[in-house]
């Protein structure tokens, strides 16, 4: 399946790319993923243009979007009785845990700070995604489950 860029439409500044081999096969999933791969792009071009609002964005949307997508991809998970469930939560449960020790600096507006949280967030995301989230992708298709779960989350994307 071909996957539209979102970060093509508006500008040459687009750093991260939503490819094909980031998919997961669970629509609800790969949307919020697009969703954020395309706010961290957002994100980039307020960090060149205007650095507190790129804080405020990362702040408000970004970081908010995350951990409303973790919990919505634990939640299906723990659902489906995903065998490496315990696993994946650890993950997430880790990841959590490290940015939210960066964010009263970013809110008292550390530019260092936010540089740092920045990084961390888009590369685990981008490695997450590609080495974590696609197992799930893998074993609910091997169990015929990718198509009921796609029916079930079709109405609660985020
Ligand atoms: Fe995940
Ligand atoms: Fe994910």
């Amino acid at each position: 399946m071909n996957v539209p860029n979102p970060t093509n439409k508006d500008s040459n500044m687009a750093i991260f790319d939503f490819t094909e081999n980031l998919q997961t096969s669970i629509d609800a999933m790969d949307s919020e993923h697009r969703f954020l791969f395309d706010a961290i792009n957002h994100s980039y071009e307020l960090i060149r243009t205007d650095k507190h609002q790129a804080y405020t964005y990362f702040d408000t949307v970004i970081l908010n979007y995350v951990e409303k997508h973790l919990t919505h991809e634990e939640n299906i998970m723990r659902k489906n009785n995903y065998p490496d469930f315990e696993q994946h939560l650890k993950a997430h449960t880790l990841f959590r845990k490290v940015v939210m020790e960066l964010v009263p600096a970013v809110q008292a507006g550390d530019p260092k700070a936010f540089m740092e949280v920045y990084a961390i967030s888009m590369g685990w995301l981008i490695g997450h995604i590609e080495k974590v989230d696609k197992k799930y992708g893998k074993w609910y298709a091997e169990q015929n489950l990718t198509a009921k779960i796609n029916a079930e989350e079709s109405a609660s994307s985020l």
